[in-house]
């Protein structure tokens, strides 16, 4: 019997965590509804899951588009009758302060980011009750207790997605249903790739950005998606049935210290 045998689980964002994420789980069983905007990602994602034993559906999605999140939890559980599960790792992250920030720019990191974990569980929560209970992991980030200079929506979103854990937690855990958050230090994914290339662009010697962020963590590395999946899985499972209202650093001592020497 493996961990998530006989679960369905949404998960947003096909690269990086999100991309890590539904490989864990699907290898522990579930039926995975993924879903994202980079259609190359989604493609692969699609090859490789949907011949797996249980099944996967990968779905073009905007999560942060009301009619696109509602008809992807729709065809989800048409599909595997239920939904049990839901990871949301989908974001965008903007640079800027917010003199150099537009509106517009502000305002799609907060419907992106936040947005899209209010309309998984908006539609999603009613599919869990009917389950009887369910869990849900927002991926925030340790720029949500404290962040650099240059990122203030995306640190802002973060810290919203920490609150709004805690507000789906209270909210539902009388119904069974358990909802935490993770905030990883820097993992090798397309986000922090765009960031290591930063103004040299595909100049930039990115693992030599890598070793310097690495060093920054105590740790002396950069975290792998695969570690950050194997917590959220943990906290998706029957395993971590008294975590509820919390978040989990993953960020290798990264945030333990205060930076001074
Ligand atoms: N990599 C890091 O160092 C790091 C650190 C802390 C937190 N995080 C968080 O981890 C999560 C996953 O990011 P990642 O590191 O895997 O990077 P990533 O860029 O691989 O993942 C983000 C995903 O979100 C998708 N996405 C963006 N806008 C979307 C939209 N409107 N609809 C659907 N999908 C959309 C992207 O296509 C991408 O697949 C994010 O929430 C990010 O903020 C990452």
């Amino acid at each position: 019997m493996k961990d998530f045998d006989g679960k369905v689980a949404l998960v947003t964002g096909t690269t990086g965590i999100g991309l890590a994420t539904a490989r864990r789980l699907a290898a522990g069983g579930a039926a995975i509804i993924a879903c994202g905007i980079d259609r190359a990602a989604n493609a692969a994602l699609k090859a490789e899951l949907e011949s797996s034993a249980v099944g996967a559906l990968v779905i073009g999605a905007d999560v942060s588009v009301p009619d696109q999140v509602r008809d992807a939890v729709a065809v989800g559980v048409e599909r595997f009758g239920g939904l049990d599960i839901i990871v949301n790792s989908a974001a965008v992250h903007p640079y800027g302060t917010v003199t150099s920030t537009d509106f517009e720019t502000w305002n799609k990191a907060m419907s992106v980011n936040v947005g899209s974990i209010y309309l998984t569980a908006h539609f999603g929560i009613p599919e869990m009750v009917r389950r009887g209970g369910g869990a849900i992991v927002n991926v925030a980030s340790v720029q949500g207790f404290a962040c650099q200079q240059n990122v203030a929506a995306y640190a802002t979103t973060k810290g919203a997605i920490h609150t709004l854990t805690r507000a789906l937690a209270l909210d539902h855990a009388r119904s069974g249903i358990r909802v935490n958050s993770v905030s990883p230090g820097s993992i090798r994914t397309p986000i922090l790739e765009r960031a290591a290339r930063g103004e040299n662009g595909t100049d930039a010697d990115v693992e030599a950005a890598y070793k310097r962020f690495g060093e920054a963590h105590p740790i002396g590395r950069i975290g792998e998606p695969e570690e950050v999946a194997e917590l959220i899985a943990f906290l998706c499972s029957s395993k971590a049935g008294f975590c509820t209202g919390a978040d989990y650093k993953i960020d290798g001592g990264l945030t333990a210290g205060i930076g001074v020497k």
